[in-house]
């Protein structure tokens, strides 16, 4: 996801902490970030960006061995090379890292950031393909301009989506993503998105959610094969506005029961 995606998961993700995470979170943030792990979010696409931190760039994604449409899956062993890692070890590492006292706060504030940053990239579903790089190799159009089939999903869809429907407002696209999460009207129910809470299962937790998200790329998003000279504005757009705000809340909530759940060791959610 680009930063207005990732900013909304931190957003979600904030209204249903626990106290006690949230004081942790404040103990540990960087305090330019004013406590708020939306503001956080984006952090890990500038550090992947700097010479330092180059070694995290394949920890945003992971690239399954697929053929969409017609296969789909997640095979961790395939998939995830131990050379240089994936998000599905990315997430188990920093997990633990998270809650390591030894390590000392600074490693603890990086844990931090780059889990709020890697349970966000794990709901975009071309983060959990492989193919054609996650779709950064197929040419789209989207709004008469140029743009990989990725980056309308990273950024183009959700900054059409914040302007069409949220007169360009994080705060307002937050708001009416809690409320639908409150009220469980989004396009699967909210139960079935945190089947998973176990922070000494984490590779067992986020390999579910990469064959979640990898699922959407048989489904829908490599549709868009099918005919790459029609402007992905249009229907295209207008029928992956669900699946967007699905992903986009489903990483919010399960962010809030993931830190909540390794901060207070109890599977539990604000309201
Ligand atoms: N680079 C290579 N594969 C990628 C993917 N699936 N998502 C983001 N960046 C990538
Ligand atoms: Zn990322």
């Amino acid at each position: 996801w680009g930063s207005e995606a990732h900013t909304t998961v931190g957003l979600i993700a904030q209204s249903f902490l626990l106290p006690r995470t949230q004081t942790f979170i404040l103990s540990l943030l960087d305090s330019r970030y004013d406590g708020s792990i939306g503001a956080a979010a984006p952090w890990a696409d500038e550090y992947r960006n700097t010479a330092e931190g180059r070694y995290s760039g394949a920890y945003h994604y992971i690239d399954t061995l697929d053929d969409p449409p017609n296969t789909c899956g997640v095979d961790l062993d395939r998939d995830c090379p131990s050379s240089h890692g994936c998000i599905v070890s990315a997430i188990a590492n920093y997990t633990q890292r998270l809650g390591d006292e030894s390590l000392g706060k600074d490693e603890q504030n990086k844990a931090l950031k780059f889990l709020v940053h890697f349970l966000g990239d794990i709901t975009q579903p071309l983060h959990a393909s492989g193919h054609a790089r996650g779709g950064n190799e197929v040419k789209v159009t989207f709004a008469g301009k140029h743009r990989s089939l990725h980056g309308i999903w990273d950024d183009d869809i959700p900054q059409y989506l914040l302007r069409s429907k949220y007169s360009d407002s994080i705060t307002f696209w937050t708001q009416s993503l809690v409320d639908r999460i409150k009220a469980n009207t989004l396009l699967t129910p909210k139960e079935e998105w945190t089947t998973c809470v176990d922070p000494d299962q984490a590779v067992r937790c986020a390999t579910e959610w990469a064959t979640d998200s990898n699922k959407y790329d048989c489904s829908y998003v490599y549709s868009a094969l099918n005919d790459t000279s029609t402007d992905l504005s249009g229907e295209y757009f207008r029928n992956s506005v669900d699946i967007v705000e699905l992903q986009v809340a489903k990483g919010g909530l399960r962010l809030a029961a993931w830190l909540n759940s390794v901060v207070t060791g109890e599977h539990g959610l604000s309201e």
